[in-house]
């Protein structure tokens, strides 16, 4: 299609970024479609497609957001990317996080996104659409799922898979006679350059990151290890955990490149008719990652065991501690749907063992500390996240007990593209949301994302930023400030904290 048009969203995400380069290579004019203003937008292509050895000015971007009617583009913006023709729209972007807090955003993004983004490539009249979908709409089905099947009454087991299966029922509904509609499936996407980099690498990094997670627990206080058998042995750190799977179970992975050539390829083809395609990589027993994944971390005495097993005695701390940070993906070591009917993605498969060693050296470069790590692996990004983990008593345990004696209701008003407005109720060393119609509060909060999340990482202090201007409170603010100052304390202390949870 020489220097045809593609139109990407989510080019500044993993798989987005990966194919954003490949179109690039195969001669394609890629324009994108990124959130945030001007100067933050060509910053975050930059790191995106930095890495990958190119220039953020090689494509266009245009501000927009996928939630909104036509995605956010102005009006001059769509007239001329109709005038100057389309050939596809490539849909990529979405939520990717699984958290039962984030139904909402999940619907918003990936049902609301898709509609919105579909509806926007109509508008333009471009003349191929494809959406990056998941092989996980299979949801819970048993047995087998055909790449053209789609509702068979399947459960789901989180709200980013459901809301991936609404966006494609609602693709089936609304495609015309005509239209060329293609829907890309693909299994657990690994690999690519940089690895990591990927801001909140998930799927199987989140088992590297939770090992790693507990060597640097090991690093800091061998002592308090110990007593759970933990010691540095000849073959590397003898860690004795048990995690919960079937050694049996198959995963399949499929390589980013498999994954950006297969839909790449699928342009030169433009059969009219909607059609789905899962894209599939290798099968690997959850056993043979174990062993890969255990021999790359240098890390013994990891064994899998059934849930009959599991169940035959109580975890150890490290043991809950590992399976809550890897929380969101026990389903998936409990049973996986097949896909018969599909063939094999054309490429290099994926080496578990060489990923990991990769992953692992990426781990062991970053400095963060182990509150920022176990704020990673609890996947909180922002207040969402962190108060969800509070009210569940993941994150903040001791601080709840520390402020028994406080019976107050505090604001947080987080400025953002949709703002985070919640009351929370503090008492007795319980806290709960206050319901959306109790408009009572003693003080508020008022502060940006990234000063928030700096806060509950103990990097920034309330305080401090107050008196630099940068919280605003209302209210009470002498309830606020000595408020401000348990909750700065406990932050400051999450290295500590974290510590003592993980041995506890
Ligand atoms: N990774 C996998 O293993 C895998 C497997 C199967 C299917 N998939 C599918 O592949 C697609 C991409 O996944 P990924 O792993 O690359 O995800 P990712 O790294 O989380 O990237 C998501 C992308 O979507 C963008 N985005 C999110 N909300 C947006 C909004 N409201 N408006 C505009 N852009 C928005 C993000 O932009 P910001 O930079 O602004 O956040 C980012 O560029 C998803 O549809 C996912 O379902 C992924």
């Amino acid at each position: 299609m020489g220097r045809e048009m593609i139109l990407l969203t989510g080019a500044t995400g993993y798989l987005g970024r990966h194919l954003c380069h490949h179109l690039l290579d195969r001669g394609y004019r890629v324009t994108t479609l990124v959130r945030g203003r001007q100067e933050g937008m060509r910053a975050r292509l930059a790191q995106a497609l930095g890495p990958l050895g190119r220039e953020p000015g090689v494509v266009e971007a245009f501000e927009g957001d996928i939630t909104l009617p036509d995605c956010g583009l102005e009006a001059a913006v769509r007239r001329r990317l109709a005038r100057e023709g389309v050939a596809a729209v490539i849909h990529c972007a979405g939520l990717t996080r699984f958290g039962s807090h984030l139904a909402d955003e999940a619907q918003r993004h990936n049902l609301e996104g898709t509609r919105n983004v579909h509806a926007l490539s109509r508008a333009l009249d471009a003349g191929q659409f494809h959406h990056v979908s998941t092989a996980f709409v299979a949801g819970d089905a048993s047995g087998t799922f055909d790449q053209e099947a789609l509702d068979r009454g399947q459960g789901f087991h989180n709200p980013y898979e459901a809301s991936k299966f609404a966006a494609e029922l609602h693709l089936r509904q609304v495609h015309r006679a005509g239209e060329v509609l293609r829907i890309h499936r693909p299994s657990i996407v690994v690999g690519g350059h940089p690895l990591g980099l990927n801001q909140g690498a998930s799927t199987v990094y989140t088992f590297l990151k939770a090992l790693h997670f507990l060597r640097c627990c090991w690093r800091r206080d061998p002592g308090r290890m110990a007593c759970w058998g933990v010691e540095e042995g000849e073959t590397g750190l003898h860690l004795p955990m048990r995690v919960e799977g079937d050694p049996g179970l198959t995963v399949n992975l499929v390589s980013i490149d498999q994954v950006v050539e297969g839909i790449a390829a699928s342009l030169d083809r433009p059969r009219p008719g909607l059609s789905s395609r899962t894209i599939l990589g290798q099968d690997y027993t959850l056993e043979r990652l174990r062993h890969e994944f255990s021999r790359a971390m240098g890390i013994t005495g990891i064994r899998l065991v059934d849930a009959a097993a599991w169940r035959e005695r109580e975890m150890t701390p490290i043991e809950r501690n590992f399976r809550r940070a890897t929380a969101s993906y026990l389903p998936y070591l409990r049973g996986s749907p097949r896909f018969p009917d599909c063939e094999k993605a054309a490429g290099w498969p994926v080496d578990p063992g060489r990923l990991a060693r990769q992953f692992r050296r990426l781990l062991e470069d970053d400095r963060a500390g182990l509150g920022s790590q176990a704020m990673e692996l609890l996947q909180v990004r922002g207040p969402e996240d962190y108060f969800h983990c509070l009210l569940d008593r993941r994150v903040g345990h001791s601080f709840l007990e520390r402020i028994r004696f406080i019976d107050c209701r505090a604001r947080f008003l987080v400025e953002d593209i949709p703002p985070f407005d919640r009351i929370l109720h503090f008492r007795g060393g319980e806290v709960r949301y206050c319901d959306p119609d109790e408009r009572e509060w003693d003080f508020c909060y008022r502060l940006d994302r990234p000063l928030f999340e700096a806060i509950v990482r103990g990097e920034e202090e309330i305080r401090r930023a107050f008196f630099a201007g940068r919280v605003r409170i209302n209210g009470d603010k002498e309830a606020a400030l000595k408020f401000g100052f348990l909750f700065d304390d406990h932050c400051r202390h999450l290295e500590q904290r974290v510590l003592e949870e993980v041995c506890a």
